[in-house]
Order: structure tokens, then sequence, then C-alpha cells
């Protein structure tokens, strides 16, 4: 694994930003795998200037998101579907159908899981995919200890994420519990990787990923196994 430390959160978008620009640029028909949370709002708010200023062009792009809470429907705000589109979506011109997103609210848990998949592999494999981390080491909702070599699944929360997350929500019972998620075996199938860390409170999370073994408790430290993975982190996730 390659890593590279930023001096704060604006110079980590800024790399991650030229990352992801560069290999729009070299492939425009790239498949993007997208995360939500709070990490990468300065990497799409980047992504959406260079959009404004005619340097970058999404109409061939195609993203698949990495999870979304179960249950809860597109229009609801906390949904991931809404802060996909208001961080990025609607001010792009990628195409509403090149777009995938879990479907929070299925009438058929297993039947989306495995849809979603083989639409993974009919868009050619995922180019390029955006993680963030939890405090706990979550990559995904790939929870520690649970089953790591998953594919796209239904997963519950820890309450470690559930407090993480009731920041966005207005009180930790509005939580939901539960959330649809690729998994680990789907994430490490993308051809490169870019993880994504800001912040003292992730600075365990980020201290194991490059110190201990493969360990199911740092679900992060499977990304070991991968022949292209770059973390790119401020300074405070990686001194603490
Ligand atoms: C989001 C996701 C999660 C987050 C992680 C960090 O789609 O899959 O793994 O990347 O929880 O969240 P933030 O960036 O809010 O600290």
């Amino acid at each position: 694994m390659r890593f590279i430390v930023c001096s704060d959160y604006a110079e980590m978008c800024a790399e991650c930003t030229k990352q992801i620009s560069a290999q729009i640029i070299l492939k425009p028909n790239s498949v993007l795998g997208l995360a939500t949370g709070s990490t990468p709002i300065g990497v799409y708010e980047n992504l959406v200037q260079l959009y404004q200023n005619n340097e970058l062009d999404f109409s061939g792009v195609t993203t698949f998101n990495l999870d979304e809470y179960y249950p809860i429907s597109a229009d609801n705000t906390q949904s991931y579907h809404f802060f996909m589109q208001s961080h990025l979506f609607s001010k792009i011109n990628i195409k509403p159908q090149n777009i995938h997103i879990l479907d929070g609210m299925p009438a058929d848990i297993e039947k989306e899981c495995r849809d979603y998949e083989k639409a993974i592999v009919r868009s050619g494999g995922i180019d390029l995919q955006l993680l963030g981390i939890g405090k706990n080491g979550h990559i995904g909702f790939n929870e520690p200890g649970k089953n790591l070599n998953a594919t796209t699944h239904l997963t519950d929360l820890t309450e470690t994420t559930i407090e993480s997350n009731a920041r966005f929500f207005k009180n930790v019972n509005e939580v939901p519990r539960k959330a649809l998620t690729m998994g680990i075996s789907t994430i490490l199938r993308s051809k490169k990787i870019i993880l994504l860390a800001s912040g003292f409170e992730k600075h365990m999370a980020v201290q194991s990923l490059l110190t201990d073994n493969i360990n199911t408790q740092t679900p992060a430290t499977m990304l070991k196994v991968h022949p292209d993975v770059l973390l790119i982190c401020d300074k405070e996730a990686y001194e603490g």
C-alpha cells in the first residue's frame, strides 16, 4: 500500500481530486466507486468546480456507491441517494442511467444485492474505488469481526458507527440500525482503490491499517491484499 500524508484536509482533497481527474481524463468512460460521509465532501466540491470550469466531463462516467442505509427511502434527506444528488450528481453532467446506488427499500434484499453485483460486472468492473474509513476501521459498512469475504449484503451497524453517524440525524434513535453495503470482496475487485482519512479521530484506524497484519477487527487491513491501494490522509490522522 502506498500512502501520502498531506498537511490538512484541503490538501488531502486536492490530492484525491488530482487522482480522480486523471482517471476520468485518461479513461472518459471510467467506472467509479463512490463513498458518502464527511470525508469526501471536499473532493466532490473540487470535482464540481472542475466540471464548471469545463476541465472535466462526466458524460461517459458510471458510478456505483458503496452503501445505503436500510430501511430508508431515496427521497429521505438522510439517505445516501440524497447525499450524492446534493453534493455531486445534480451539479455535474453525469447521465442518470449511469448512477447506481443500492435501494434502501428493496422488495427483495437478496435480489437487490445480487443485481448490484451483476451490474458492477456488466459495467466492466470498478476502475477506481474511493473509500473513507470508520473510527473502528470499517470500509463501506463492513464492520469489525463480520464476514469479511462477503459480496454486497445487508449488515447490522455497530454502536460505534451508529453513534458516529448520529451527527447527521436529529438524534441517535433516528439512525438506521442496518445498511446495504458492498462487501470486502466487491471492494477488492476494484482495479484501483483510494482510501481517505482525515482528522485525529481516524488516527487509531490509520495506525492499525499501517502497522497491523490483516485482521477482522480492522476491516480496512483487508486492503493489504490488493495490489493498487493509495491511502491519502492528513497529518492529524497519520500522527494523532
Ligand atoms: C460511506 C461509507 C463509510 C464512511 C466512513 C467514514 O459511504 O461507506 O465507510 O466512509 O464511515 O465516514 P466519515 O467520512 O463521515 O468520517
